[in-house]
């Protein structure tokens, strides 16, 4: 599979690909970048976004539908995430919490884990709903790990009802620690 090898550069190749932290993003604030090698983020071609793109109401759909399979027995908090791959598909997660509490694992990461684990690697877009009026936006940890696996994709926080705020993912973790710093 491409990138197998991920994260086994060896030390020259990684100086050899670094670039200034600012001037890396400037301009690629666009929908869907490339991570599946560390040397750059190549943004996704934008036509092959636009063919493949899911209406936003069928993606917030999706997401309200893997809520009801929400394990949340102690916050009582369920929430559902749908991502968008780059082809169109699209791999649901909920929320699925245990009795330590401590190992819960948040919708998002379960539809990236999913997701990684099918295979996928471009990511476009993630839908994530809450039954609240303000919108519910992912945590530290998800948000690094989108950062890590998806890159600058768009965030949609959405309630049963509505879609409460659409955003990028630099503007919830906008000065953050990735591969390429190391
Ligand atoms: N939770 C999510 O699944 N996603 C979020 O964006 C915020 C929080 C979950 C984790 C836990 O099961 C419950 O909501 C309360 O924090």
């Amino acid at each position: 599979m491409a990138g197998s090898d991920r994260g086994h550069r060896g030390p020259e190749r990684r100086k050899q690909n670094r670039r200034g932290g600012a001037d890396r993003r400037a301009g690629e604030r666009r929908r869907g970048f490339d991570r599946r090698t560390e040397r750059e983020w190549e943004p996704v071609r934008l036509d092959d976004v636009r063919d493949a793109a899911n209406d936003e109401p069928a993606l917030v759909a999706a997401a309200i539908d893997a809520r009801t399979h929400a394990r949340a027995r102690f916050s009582h908090f369920h929430v559902g995430a749908a991502l968008e791959i780059v082809t169109g598909e699209v791999v649901t997660g909920c929320n699925v919490e245990n009795a330590t509490y401590g190992l819960t694992i948040c919708a998002e990461r379960v539809a990236l884990f999913k997701a990684l684990s099918d295979g996928h690697d471009l990511f476009t877009r993630i839908v994530v709903v809450a039954d609240t009026d303000d919108p519910t936006p992912p945590c530290g940890a998800c948000r690094q790990l989108l950062w890590e696996y998806c890159g600058d994709i768009e965030v949609v926080l959405a309630n049963l009802s509505e879609v409460k705020k659409r955003l990028r993912l630099s503007e919830l973790l906008p000065f953050p620690f990735d591969a390429r710093l190391l």
